[in-house]
């Protein structure tokens, strides 16, 4: 394989022909499965892990390869990623994070290893329980069906603003225990933080500056209100369960926060248009779902299998080791790509077919091992219900005209799509 195909990888913009990112994971699967790639913009380089198994076996060992940010962190370093850190050191944000009395950048539990990952994963867990979930649930199809309901009639809507980031954001807003009519600015700061590699979202530098200030501001302001009133919301976990006897610190607190936004919207809203826009690609399997609504838990698997709404997460070697037939040094990059484990040859018969009947081994979609998603049953139940739903009311459905992607190489993401419907 080129040199340059390798290098590729490193780049948003490769990942908006996924056909073509298909290909190139093929191969490698099949002749270099641990492959060395050099990386633009003075990057360090990494090594690619295609294969289900590599991917496995690298996940469950966070002893030998680190998801910590001190070392590099879940993602790779982009001219994005270093454009949002320069501003959030910039000398205005920094004065504006004293006032708020925030010192230094915190840490979310997915960027951490045990034992200390395992205890702040543990504050949170009570949230998503199996008993808080089932609790959840009716709430998920009320506001599932008040959301069809503002389409109905219509025959036709943009899929993403009005279906599929509604109801995660929504979700998301309940779970935090904050007002409905706030989750316009969640949604919009966890834009702020995703879609900078995209020229569509990315937005200029004074506004990244305010919306990282408003959210750090915001996110302040719901701690003071959970530490004097505190409910079973999950910022109420954050700011009142102790680690070790001691609170989690602000700046721990704020990251926190901010990962919850990111990974709970971004990802089930790409889990549901990148499902609609399946079965609308392949009306035989919507056919099978409406002959037999039975077989929805199988359905959602597969489109979760198929959409890989996480292309990839890093890990960092913490030690030389031997990975398939090469040799990993110690802090070497590793890049996890789930888009490639999920369509393995030797894990799927013919993985490259969408079959919502498919019996296989569980996708890769949710990660593994120690940072397995925290909200991967809260996240197929939003998938299931609103599928559900879809087919129950408006069983036509078709994506028409130009589907829109986001510009990343970490996030399968539509952002525009229109689908059509009678109903
Ligand atoms: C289809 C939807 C989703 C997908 C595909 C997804 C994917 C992932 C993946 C791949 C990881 C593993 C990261 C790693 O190994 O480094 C992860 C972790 C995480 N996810 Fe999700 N996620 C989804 C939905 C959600 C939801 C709904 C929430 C919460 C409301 C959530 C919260 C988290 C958190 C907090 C972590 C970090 C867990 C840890 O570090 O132990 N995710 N997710």
């Amino acid at each position: 394989m080129s040199k340059e195909a390798r290098t590729s990888l490193s780049k948003a913009a490769t990942f908006q022909d996924q056909n073509a990112v298909h290909e190139i994971f093929s191969e490698l699967r099949r002749e270099d499965p641990v492959a060395w790639c050099p990386e633009l913009d003075g990057g360090r380089g990494f090594w690619s892990v295609t294969k289900y198994d590599d991917i496995q076996f690298v996940s469950k060992n966070p002893k030998l390869f680190s998801s910590d940010r001190v070392h590099g962190g879940i993602t790779f370093e982009t001219a994005e990623t270093r454009r949002i850190r320069k501003i959030s050191r910039s000398e205005g944000v920094q004065d504006k994070f004293k006032d708020l009395n925030i010192l230094e950048a915190g840490d979310s539990m997915i960027q951490m290893d045990p034992p200390i990952h395992t205890m702040h994963r543990r504050m949170v867990a009570p949230g998503f329980s199996p008993k808080k979930l089932l609790n959840l649930s009716p709430q998920i199809r009320k506001r599932c069906v008040d959301i069809l309901t503002q389409i109905s009639g219509k025959g036709e809507c943009e899929f993403i603003s009005s279906v599929a980031a509604e109801l995660p954001i929504q979700m998301l807003a309940e779970l935090f225990g904050v007002d409905q009519e706030e989750r316009t600015k969640l949604l919009e700061w966890s834009n702020v933080i995703i879609g900078g590699d995209d020229p569509d979202i990315r937005i200029d530098t004074d506004h990244t500056i305010t919306a990282l200030t408003e959210m750090y501001q915001y996110a302040i302001n719901v701690h003071q209100k959970r530490r004097e009133e505190p409910g079973d919301d999950l910022i109420s976990m954050l700011a009142n369960t102790e680690v070790e006897g001691k609170l989690m610190s602000m700046n721990d607190y704020v990251s926190a926060f901010i990962l919850l936004i990111v990974a709970g919207n971004e990802t089930t809203r790409n889990s549901i248009s990148g499902g609609v826009l399946a079965l609308s690609q392949h009306p035989e399997e919507r056919q099978k779902l409406l002959d037999d609504p039975s077989i929805i838990n199988n359905a959602v698997d597969e489109i979760i299998r198929w959409v890989h709404p996480v292309i990839y997460m890093a890990r960092t070697a913490l030690e030389d080791i031997k990975l398939g037939d090469k040799n990993i040094k110690k802090g070497d990059r590793l890049i996890l790509w789930y888009m490639s484990g999920n369509r393995d040859e030797d894990k799927w018969d013919d993985p490259f077919s969408f079959n919502v009947t498919r019996n296989g081994p569980r996708h890769l979609s949710f990660g593994y091992g120690q940072h397995l998603c925290i909200g991967w049953r809260l996240a197929e139940i939003q998938l299931t219900v609103c599928i559900e739903e879809l087919l129950k009311r408006f069983p036509d459905f078709e994506v028409k005209g130009e589907v829109k992607w986001m510009q990343s190489n970490f996030l399968n993401s539509i952002k525009h799509m229109d689908v059509h419907y009678s109903g």
